[in-house]
This record gives structure tokens, sequence and C-alpha cells, in this order.
């Protein structure tokens, strides 16, 4: 099958968070079961300074030197580049200075640039336009809201295209919180019909949601664990669209995210001080001591446990709960370390947080891959209280770490901590401060039980995280998809 994934991040040259480290890994993990993949990336400011700064440094060449995409007053003119070919995966990045030669990726930190919806209703008949002179594929495999346009221009605009119609779509959400809104009036600049706003087809109160057009009509849905697949058709997780995504019955599903397997190997990760695996946990210390010495906090004995965050500072992670157990937490023997950038009131409170209370919290405000790690390999437990959670990497990460993570058993994390005698970690149910407080008491108890403790760590270690049982899953919903979009097509002919 030949899929071509439209990728709004892809790691390592963009990622603002998981969506990113997804799209990194998972189409080489499908080429390598022989399909054909070829991926469609904006050309952002910041993938072509990461290009510019590789050791290996080149221009993209350009592959297409002008693609028309229509807009009222004037057109955008487009130009297709090479991104390169790795591990059996084509990549083309789609370049207009104008939307994606910015400062940020898709704002500044807390906020959206008002021409979202341009900039990647653009990007997604672009794609179209581009797949139209270098292949059409079996599969568009789109990716969260920004993608979510091809799906609704091949049900209106390119409905009728002897090249397009044939292709079969599915749907990825990474993340239902975030539905690309915009003002009705945009879709005049999208050249989309109005009927779609007016019509209720894309209408959530008074704006166009973008992401409801995807979910309605696309042949095959999937959500990134099978908990959060169930929870977003409840009202607590559903966002307003819990009817629409029961409606989708059996082509709604959930599929679990895998990790990249290489770039997160405690025995040889190349961020760390020192290297250890199941077999041999010695270095887990070293990585403790060089984690205490990044923040300052050299002084830290044994006993105390490190309990580390690598998080976008966002209200879907749950700071909240953290911030109403800071006084009790303040009491225990635990010191938390947290690196996360994001809402600006929540990186402020939490800056407050670290003043009040210096001996149990710091925190890093940055984005820092080499922190991340640190903190992966250095703590003794990390924590995830989240609200929700479409899969979550970063507690996966910490399982293959032997850091044992504490969290809300919620989406991805529910799918993948487990809680008990013989579980992986800590978990609770609840969504408060007290439950919370309680859960991490329960932890260090344990932690202070080397034996036992160590066990825990082995089990997390042992687990198989890698993409491959994903990706086959995947190649399972592309087929479907093909075979109800072939239907749908036979019937529409009929
Ligand atoms: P989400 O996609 O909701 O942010 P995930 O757990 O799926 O959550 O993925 C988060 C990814 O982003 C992980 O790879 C994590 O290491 C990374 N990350 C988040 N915040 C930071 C940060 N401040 N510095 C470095 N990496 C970060
Ligand atoms: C989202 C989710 C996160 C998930 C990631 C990759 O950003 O918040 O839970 O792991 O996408 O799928």
């Amino acid at each position: 099958m030949h899929i071509v994934f439209v990728a709004p991040e892809c790691a390592p040259c963009v990622k603002t968070g998981g969506l990113g480290e997804v799209l990194g890994a998972l189409p080489a993990a499908i080429a390598s079961l022989g399909h054909r993949i070829t991926m469609f990336v904006p050309y952002y400011r910041t993938v072509r300074l990461a290009m510019e700064t590789q050791p290996d440094a080149t221009v993209p060449s350009v592959v297409l030197e002008s693609v028309t995409i229509p807009f009222p007053e004037r057109n955008r003119f487009v130009r297709v580049l090479d991104g390169g070919n790795h591990g059996g995966v084509q990549t083309y990045l789609i370049d207009c200075p104008e939307f994606f030669d910015r400062e940020d990726v898709y704002g500044p930190p807390g906020e959206n640039y008002p021409d979202n919806a341009l900039r990647f209703g653009l990007y997604c008949r672009a794609v179209l336009e581009a797949c139209k002179l270098l292949g059409v594929p079996d599969v568009f495999h789109l990716h969260d809201w920004q993608a979510s346009f091809v799906s609704i221009l091949l049900h209106t605009t390119y409905a009728a295209d002897p090249l397009l119609r044939d292709a079969a779509t599915v749907f990825t959400i990474h993340n239902g919180g975030y539905q690309g809104m915009f003002p009705p009036g945009q879709l005049r600049d999208l050249l989309l019909p109005a009927a779609l706003f007016t019509g209720g087809a894309l209408a959530t109160d008074s704006k166009v949601n973008p992401f409801l057009g995807a979910l309605r009509n696309s042949d095959a849905v999937t959500a990134v664990s099978p908990s959060y697949a169930e929870e977003l058709k409840t009202p607590e997780y559903g966002e307003g669209l819990e009817k629409v995504y029961r409606e989708r019955g059996d082509a709604f599903s959930g599929i679990l995210n895998g990790i990249d397997a290489d770039e997160w190997n405690s025995a040889i990760d190349p961020h760390l001080a020192a290297h250890y695996s199941a077999n041999d946990l010695e270095g887990k210390q070293e990585c403790r001591r060089d984690l205490l010495h990044a923040f300052d906090a050299d002084g830290t004995a044994d006993h105390t446990a490190v309990v580390g965050m690598v998080s976008r500072l966002a209200a879907q992670k749950g700071f909240d709960l953290i911030a109403g157990a800071m006084s009790e937490l303040a009491e225990l023997d635990l010191l938390l370390l947290i690196v996360g950038r994001g809402e600006p009131e929540l990186e402020e409170s939490f800056r407050e947080l670290a003043e009040i209370y210096p001996k149990h919290l710091r925190v890093s405000p940055e984005f820092h891959e080499t922190l991340a790690h640190k903190v992966q390999a250095g703590a003794d437990m990390t924590l995830m209280p989240s609200r929700y959670e479409p899969s979550g990497l970063t507690q996966m990460y910490s399982l293959r770490y032997g850091t044992v993570p504490i969290v809300r058993a919620t989406g991805g994390l529910r799918d993948t901590v487990q809680d008990g005698e013989d579980g992986n970690g800590f978990a609770f149910t609840e969504y408060t401060s007290d439950a919370l407080v309680t859960t991490v008491k329960r932890a260090l108890a344990e932690f202070a039980d080397t034996a036992n403790w160590q066990e825990r760590m082995r089990r997390g270690m042992r687990a198989d995280l890698s993409w491959k049982r994903a990706a086959a899953e995947y190649v399972a919903v592309y087929e479907r998809a093909v075979a109800a979009h072939a239907a749908g097509q036979s019937a529409g002919r009929g």
C-alpha cells in the first residue's frame, strides 16, 4: 500500500509534544512492514534552521517549483521541497514563507496565530495538489485537526476529482481537546462552501470546527489509545463531540502509541552521564547525581525520593492538582523536579510555588531535550496526574528507564501503567489533590523497601513498548478504510 502521512509535526525537526515524536517514528515502522510511505510537513522556520545546522547540512532541493493554491483575492504559490528519504520514508516539505517562516509553530506560548485555519488549509490543499503530481496514495493518514482539511476538501471541492476520488482517509486523534475552530468568515478565504457552517456540518456554537469534519468524513478514525477512544464517547471527555464519536461505530477504534526504542534506551542514551539496564541498574545512581547537579540540588539525601515531570505546562496535564497538593507534598521526603514550558499563567504560578517550597520543588521552565532524558533516567519516579491523556509517551519513557510512574488512570496512562502488587507503577482514579497525595504516599512507602521497589522498576523496564505492534494495527485499519471507501464509492456510483 502507499500511505501519505499528513504530518503537522515530525521529530527531530519540529516537535511541540508527543505528536512530533510519534510522526518521527511511526511512519518508518509501517515502512518496515513493506509499505510505501510519503510524508508532508510544513517547512516551518524551525525545520529550515534544523536542516541548516545539521552536521551534513544541505539546502533541500526543489521538487515542485510552484503549486497554485487559490485564495479569493490573490493565489498563493507553494514550493515543494525534498526533505530526504530516511528509513524508507520519503519526506516532502511544503514551503510557503508567508505562513510558515515564523517564530513559532502554532503561535506564541499559550496563544494561536489568528490565521491558523488559513495556514493549515493551505498546507492540506498543497498536499492534495502535490500528490496529483507525485503520486496519489491508497490512504491519506491525517493527524490531528491541522490535517483535517484534507478530509474536508476531498468531500467538497475535490469530490469529483478523477485522480483523488479513490483515495481513502484515516483520521488519527492525538488530542481531542484541540479542534482548530475558526470564525465562519474564514471559510470564504479557504474557498470552502459557506453551507458547511450554515448547514451545521462543521458548526460548533459560533465557530467552524474542522476537526468535526474529519471525524465525520474520514473512512476510519483512530485515537491513540483504546481507553481514550472509549472515553471520547462520554460527555466528560468528548469535548462536546461524544455523540459523533459514538455514531462512528466500528469505524472508530483506539491504537496505543509505541516509543522509539533506540532514542529511549538507557543502555546507550548519549544524553546520560552513565548507562544502565534492567540487568545492571548501577549506572542509574550516577544519572541521579547528575540530574540533581543539573537542578543545583547536590546535597539531596539518598532516602529522599526524586520525582520528575517532563511536560507541556497545560491544564490537560493536571498541574492544578499538584498546586493544590503542594503544601502536603512539602511535608513528605521528596523533591519534585519539573521541566516544562507552556501556558504563561502556569509558568508563573509554578515559579512562585518553587520560591515558597525551595526544598521540595524546582522548576526548569524550558523545552530542553537533554534535560528531559536526564529526568527520565535520574529520577526515582515520575508524576503524570493528567486530567485526560490520549496516550502519553512520557510515562512509557519512564517505564523503559526504570523510573516508576505515578499517574492518574485515564486514557493511555490507564493502558500502560498498572498499580497493585505485580504492577509497574502507581495509579489513582479520582481527579483530586487528595487522591494524588495518597498515591504519592503509597509510592514513597514502597520506595523505602529497595528490593520490592527494584522489582517494580524491572517489571516496567521489560515491557515491550516498541512501535511494531501499533504499526501492524494501523495497517489493518488502512485495509478497512480502503474497503469502506470502495464500498462508499460504488454505492455513490450505483
Ligand atoms: P503531549 O504530546 O501531550 O505533550 P506526550 O507524553 O505524548 O504528551 O509527549 C510529550 C513529549 O514532549 C515527550 O517526548 C516529552 O519528553 C517532550 N517534552 C514535553 N515537554 C518538554 C520539555 N519542557 N522539554 C523537553 N521535552 C519535553
Ligand atoms: C497528544 C497527547 C498525548 C499523546 C501525543 C502523541 O499530544 O496529549 O497523550 O501521547 O499526542 O500521540
